[in-house]
């Protein structure tokens, strides 16, 4: 007669398998949740009326007209979802990147039109000139080089006419040296020292903003984005940028991307005690959609995972275009 080897064999205090036998032991110890009101959802606003156009490399996200993305902002808002980030495709572009300051350009048409819809829909701005530059580059170019202060004055200007659309938050994606305090400056003396700040403060020169620069068409025609993005290498240099930016004035910190920078995301949160976004960009959200559109991944799992490792490396805000389905999924 065969016997079972019995348990409890070996003389041990601690079984972690004890607090992991059942969902409900499992609920009762987790240590990091999640909630849509964490969340931000960018959209991409284009002009006219009744355009919507998905963006091939980002399944799922399209650029809007102001009409379809008061409805998103009001859908995101019903699922529970925080705030809404709003990029802008204008009507021309030129060298210095004028439409970023133009008050009738899609995104402070869409500030004026979803306040107007619920004033208490969280609207916040990127703030950069990629889009609006016929270059594609962040900033104005004198003598083939992008220049740090002509190109923060008209950041400011940019940002100014957001906070006059209504935007409670501007953040400012640039990097360039200086411009939380230019900005902050400027907001202050225009009566919106209301309007805070969310600093782009450490972003790095990614591979993974490819799908975005599709989305937002603000790819660089020549050169790259090396001379004022930082370094993926560097993390020490990350606590020197947030620091600046917070004596500078910024409200909240990002960290961008999210997903390779988990470590930086911690640092800055251990160090700072600021509030503390990352960003889980376009890159991050194409490699699970197009792994899940072949069957090579379970999307619902594993952007679940995603997002709750970042929330665990120490973000209190993430920006994804997961926001809706993971409201929806969190209901
Ligand atoms: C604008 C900006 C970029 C992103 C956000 N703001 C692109 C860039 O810096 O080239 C990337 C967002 C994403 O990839 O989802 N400067």
């Amino acid at each position: 007669m065969s016997t079972l080897p019995s348990e409890a064999t070996l003389d041990l205090v601690r079984r972690g398998r004890r607090l992991r036998r059942s969902p409900a032991i499992r609920a009762l110890v987790r240590e990091t949740r999640l909630s849509p009101d964490m969340f931000i959802y960018p959209l991409f606003v284009c002009e006219g009326e009744g355009v919507r156009r998905e963006v091939g490399s980002m399944p799922g996200v399209s650029q809007l007209s102001v009409d379809l993305a008061v409805e998103e902002a009001r859908a995101a808002r019903a699922e529970g979802v925080g705030g809404v980030l709003l990029f802008g495709l204008p009507a021309y572009k030129d060298d210095v990147g004028s439409a970023a300051c133009d008050p009738d350009a899609p995104v402070q048409a869409a500030v004026r039109a979803i306040k107007r819809e619920n004033k208490d829909i969280l609207v916040v701005t990127d703030v950069c000139l990629c889009e609006y530059t016929s270059h594609g580059h962040c900033g104005i170019i004198v003598d083939g080089e992008i220049a740090n202060d002509a190109s923060v004055e008209q950041i400011v200007h940019a940002a100014v006419s957001h906070a006059a659309a209504g935007a409670d938050i501007v953040a400012p994606s640039d990097m360039f040296d200086g411009r939380i305090g230019a900005i902050r400056t400027a907001l202050d003396h225009g009566r919106f020292e209301n309007v805070a700040i969310m600093s782009y403060a450490a972003k790095y020169c990614s591979a993974f903003y490819g799908p975005f620069r599709e989305a937002a068409d603000s790819a660089p025609k020549f050169g790259d984005r090396r001379t004022h993005q930082m370094d993926p290498a560097n993390s020490d240099e990350a606590l020197r940028e947030v620091e600046e930016d917070i004596e500078e004035g910024a409200d909240i910190v990002m960290v961008k991307p999210a997903l390779p920078y988990l470590d930086v995301i911690r640092r800055v949160k251990d160090v700072f005690q600021y509030p503390t976004a990352a960003y889980n960009v376009s890159g991050e959200y194409a490699m699970l959609k197009a792994a899940a559109r072949n069957g090579w991944i379970d999307e619902p799992r594993a952007m679940m995972e995603m997002l709750t490792c970042i929330r665990r490396a120490g973000a209190d805000i993430i920006i994804t275009y997961f926001a809706r389905d993971a409201a929806r999924a969190l209901a």
